[in-house]
């Protein structure tokens, strides 16, 4: 699409510096007692190597570019909120585990390559409704995720202590270490994960309905052996090329971790491959649109039933002004009862008007409900009708859908209602484990993406 389709006028885009974000009006911040020691930490951070290189995140934007025109796409997945408690080998294998057999179904799907990008190595941090909570009369402070505070219900547990952005740092380094040595190890290698879904298939309640897709699967592999190519000698297939992802949330951390890259002259927020702005923190005249605007990392956007045309488009001219394919994800998040009512507009608004952009689907966040026990829950069902409508409205439109965006773990925990395993309310209390949203587990996620590639492969 030509830059010249796009008109370019909505956003005053004045001086960027890492620090300009500080003059604007900013939301969901914590309130912290110690602000010297934030300043402190803060400028600590800036000291501290980053964890993802210039390199990385162009190679991600590009990929990203593909998935703009349909020809690659996007699984981002991973816990609604990192915590320092559950940090473990088990829980980091796990949970790549599940993503790459993810993977392995979705390209069968999409009849593209799958960009893998985790909601991890630095999601610790929550936008939250309300900025206090009352229990037995007594009010403290939310719980806004473990780079601020503790979960535990105790004064002292909820004061935001700076200290915990160190924390943070540390943990992502580590978890970003050995998530990659995975990815370089061959634990992702293609033949070793079709082994996996097949047992899955044999093991789930509704596997036998998955075996001939990972029959089919099985069968591309039989070929490309028989040609006399090595699986394990092809780098692309055995090694799986990984990314993180985080909300961009807390912007002393994000700052304090930006650098410019010394050959562009470029800045790059060091903390992940990729960012993204939150629903509740997507104002295009606030500090987190300012702070994201001047940095080349892709960039992702929640867009929920609220969002206006006016302001999808203005947040198109702030964060990418140029139109460059892969700078910009939009990550519908409507819920499966408002989707084909506040959708299609927005997605016809930006095919007119050429923007290059990805569309992907999170369908957890509007479809959250409370259960009777008072567990904060959500339905497979609605997570699965939303997933298909958001294809059906691209379908229609003309566009792609290119994307998906869940969160879930490869944990056996009991959040998410319903799928194969058929998980009731009085399951919940089992295995409910979440530091804030619930997730799929390992076998509702895998579920999920075999029946998405099913719908996707047969819109073909
Ligand atoms: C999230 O992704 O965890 C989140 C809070 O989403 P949203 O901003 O879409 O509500
Ligand atoms: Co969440």
């Amino acid at each position: 699409m030509s830059k010249a389709a796009v008109k370019q006028k909505t956003h005053d885009s004045g001086a960027w510096s890492p620090e300009s974000w500080r003059a604007k009006p900013i939301r969901q911040q914590p309130d912290y007692e110690d602000k010297e020691g934030l300043a402190r930490v803060e400028r600590g951070l800036t000291a501290l190597p980053p964890l993802v290189t210039p390199e990385e995140i162009r190679r991600l934007r590009g990929e990203l570019s593909h998935a703009v025109t349909g020809e690659a796409f996007l699984l981002q997945g991973g816990d609604c909120a990192e915590s320092f408690a559950e940090f473990s080998e088990a829980n980091l294998s796990s949970f790549f585990r599940v993503l790459i057999q993810m993977t392995i179904a979705l390209m069968y799907g999409a009849g593209s390559p799958v960009i893998k990008v985790g909601r991890i190595a630095g999601q610790f941090s929550k936008p939250r409704s309300d900025a206090t909570e009352k229990k037995n009369g007594e009010e403290l402070p939310s719980y806004r995720g473990d780079m601020v505070n503790a979960m535990e219900f105790e004064a002292d547990a909820r004061r935001a202590d700076p200290e915990r952005l160190n924390h943070v740092y540390y943990q992502s380094a580590a978890t970003m270490n050995f998530l990659r040595a995975l990815a370089r190890s061959g634990y992702a290698a293609l033949d070793k994960v079709a082994k996996w879904n097949m047992d899955f298939v044999a093991d789930s309640p509704q596997g036998k309905h998955f075996a001939g897709v990972v029959e089919r699967i099985n069968d591309c592999l039989d070929f490309i052996t028989a040609t006399g190519l090595k699986l394990d000698a092809m780098e692309e297939l055995a090694e799986a090329r990984f990314y993180s992802s985080h909300e961009a949330l807390l912007l002393g951390y994000e700052s304090g971790l930006t650098r410019q890259d010394k050959e562009t002259g470029e800045y790059y927020v060091g903390s992940a491959h990729m960012l993204w702005i939150g629903d509740r923190t997507r104002h295009p005249d606030e500090a987190h649109v300012e702070f994201l605007r001047g940095v080349v990392n892709p960039v992702g956007c929640k867009v929920g039933p609220s969002m206006t045309s006016e302001d999808l488009i203005r947040l198109c001219d702030a964060l990418n002004p140029e139109n460059l394919p892969g700078r910009l994800t939009f990550i519908s998040r409507m819920g499966y009862q408002k989707v084909e009512e506040f959708l299609p507009k927005l997605v016809r608004l930006l095919k007119a008007e050429g923007r290059n952009v990805v569309w992907s689907c999170d369908p957890m966040h509007g479809n959250t409900i409370k259960s009777p026990s008072g567990y904060k829950t959500r339905k497979f069902t609605d997570i699965l009708t939303e997933v298909r409508k958001f294809f059906a409205i691209h379908q229609a439109e003309g566009t792609h859908g290119s994307g998906v965006h869940f969160e879930m773990t490869g944990q056996d925990v009991t959040e998410c209602l319903g799928g194969a395993q058929a998980i009731s309310e009085l399951d919940l209390s089992n295995r409910y484990h979440t530091h804030c949203d619930p997730r799929l587990n390992a076998s509702q996620s895998l579920e999920l993406a075999f029946l998405i590639a099913e719908q996707l492969k047969k819109a073909k």
